[in-house]
């Protein structure tokens, strides 16, 4: 499981054109749920572009733990797992650890709430603080009981279902990962299990589970949203997944390509999910030029390549029915909104407040931080851009055990007039290990 590693302060300074091409690791989501997935079916699932990053190797570990076989294959970003099949999986010995990752935290949970088994889940200090119940409440449905600390919160024990039941449940909170967790328990299920949701969040799972081989079905809602009908005691059979590059990593680049002058960078292979890309089009929308090139399909998921190159911004509204499909892009969206002219405006932020640290606090912070005029109140958030020019920069920024905190204002650094600094870019490595290589790459000046 992931070591607790040292602070590692970094600054981030004014840099010159950022040049090149972006490699960007594999998708988080993606790489998740091909080690879960590959645990749950039968035979050998093969795995290109995998994201190595601490969230998903704890995800690894914990998939090893339940029986499947797991093994890195020489290449970078090539896995192969052997799974046990649908109901096949063992106990855990010891308690599983998954750092810093909800993510993987709570699809694990699903996929064993209808087993026979009990297993202990904990976390590092931001996972202990994030709520479980909104996972665990809807698993009791099927039959699995738990104990947590109080608010629901890591270590649980969860105690899988015996003789789980199929449920007709409808998902409140714009999660995918609750989602994912109700369609994961519904595998071992006997019957079909039924999972609505209004909001449209990321579908992976179920695009995954399609390729696998479990008999699944999508319609719309009539009132917005969709049913997602799955059949239990489904036989997976091990697939290829090959991994898109994650366009929630790509957002750092892209931003950073936008608001250093004369910048051009080039980014292959960048998956292009409808609901992964509400980023690519807010910045659009604020006059990015952002080139999409080569859009084609791989593993049931559309990928494109990216040019994106520096750009006069300006402010924008971003719609709150957007959210889902960039909920993980807000701290960046807030750095390109400072160097853009005119306000932009961010509502419908509630999941913020519940991700890795209380995401809508550490933005409005750092922005202050770095001398960015913003507002926020309970749910949403307004930046006041000052133009290209006009970032004055030189804050400390604490990055809150947050990589995408860490990662957004080392960003914004590379093009305010005075340093930003960050206390802690150690973080960085539960998602994008290879941040800091990459962009002094392409021409970002940091110093220790
Ligand atoms: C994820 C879903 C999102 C996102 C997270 C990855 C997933 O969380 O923030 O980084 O892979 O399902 P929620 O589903 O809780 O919004």
């Amino acid at each position: 499981m992931s070591p607790a590693s040292q602070p590692h302060p970094l600054k981030a300074h004014r840099s010159a054109s950022l040049q090149g091409v972006a490699a960007v690791p594999g998708d988080k989501s993606i790489s998740h749920r091909a080690l879960i997935l590959g645990g749950l079916a039968l035979g050998e699932t093969r795995i290109t572009g995998l994201l190595e990053a601490e969230d998903v190797l704890n995800t690894a570990e914990a998939v090893r733990a339940f029986g499947a076989k797991v093994i890195r294959v020489g290449e970078r970003g090539a896995w192969h797992v052997h799974g046990t099949g649908v109901g096949g999986w063992n106990e855990p010995e010891n308690v599983l650890d998954f750092g810093n990752s909800g993510t993987g935290s709570r699809l694990v949970m699903g996929a064993m709430a209808t087993t026979h088994l009990t297993a202990v889940f904990t976390g590092d200090a931001s996972l202990r603080k994030r709520p479980m119940g909104r996972v665990l409440e809807p698993l009791k449905l099927f039959g699995a009981e738990y104990v947590a600390r109080a608010g629901g919160l890591m270590p649980v024990t969860l105690k899988g279902a015996a003789e789980p039941i199929c449920v007709d449940h409808e998902v409140t909170v714009a999660s995918a990962q609750v989602k994912s967790a109700m369609l994961l328990a519904a595998l071992n299920a006997p019957g079909r299990s039924r999972i609505s949701q209004t909001a449209l969040t990321r579908d992976h799972t179920e695009r995954m589970l399609t390729a696998f081989g479990a008999d699944i079905s999508i319609e719309p809602l009539p009132e917005g949203g969709e049913v997602i009908s799955l059949m239990g005691e489904a036989e997976l059979k091990g697939a290829r997944v090959d991994v898109p590059r994650d366009p929630s990593s790509a957002a750092f680049v892209i931003v950073a390509g936008l608001i250093v002058p004369g910048s051009e960078i080039t980014l292959p292979g960048i998956l292009l999910n409808p609901r992964r890309i509400g980023l690519i089009d807010t910045l659009l929308e604020m006059g990015a030029n952002i080139e999409i090139t080569h859009p084609r399909e791989s593993g049931g998921e559309k990928i494109g390549d990216l040019i994106v190159r520096s750009s006069v911004l300006k402010g924008v509204h971003v719609p709150a029915a957007r959210v889902p499909a960039m909920i993980d892009e807000f701290p960046i969206l807030s750095v390109a909104a400072a160097f853009a002219e005119g306000d932009t405006t961010m509502s419908g932020l509630d999941e913020l407040r519940l991700k890795e640290t209380d995401r809508l606090a550490a933005m409005l912070a750092g922005l202050r931080a770095a001398g960015v005029a913003a507002e926020g109140g309970e749910y949403d958030l307004v930046v006041h851009g000052s133009g290209a020019d006009g970032v004055v920069g030189g804050g400390h920024v604490a990055t809150r055990m947050d990589h995408r905190i860490a990662m957004s204002f080392l960003v914004m650094g590379l093009a305010s007039r005075e340093p930003i600094s960050v206390d802690d870019a150690s973080v960085i490595a539960t998602s994008f290990p290879e941040f800091e290589h990459l962009m002094r790459h392409l021409g970002a000046v940091f110093s220790e």
